[in-house]
């Protein structure tokens, strides 16, 4: 079992567990800590759930389809490898 923390930088700084055993993707992760992430397809297909990933490592499931910049992630089709910092537009927290 491998536990990581995912900072989310926003107006003040989030931080959430990700425990491997637990959450199948960063976008899983997120939704169980109670924070409302847009997203669509979950499937790496619209790209509704990209984020800016400003520090750490990440493995996708799958070649992520959406077009993303080198600096962005599609949460819901990737897990942390290493603990990671991203930039997202909360909705509601
Ligand atoms: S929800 Fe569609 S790409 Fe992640």
């Amino acid at each position: 079992m491998m536990n990581y923390k995912i900072t989310i930088h926003h107006t003040q700084d989030i931080q959430i567990p990700f425990y491997s055993n637990k959450h199948i993707s960063i976008l899983d992760a997120i939704e169980q800590s109670k924070i409302q992430i847009e997203f669509q397809c979950r499937s790496s297909f619209c790209g509704i759930c990209r984020v800016i990933l400003c520090k750490g490592k990440v493995r996708y499931f799958c070649k992520p389809i959406a077009f993303i910049d080198k600096n962005e992630i599609l949460t819901c089709s990737c897990y942390p490898i290493t603990n990671i910092d991203i930039i997202y537009h909360i909705i509601n927290v």
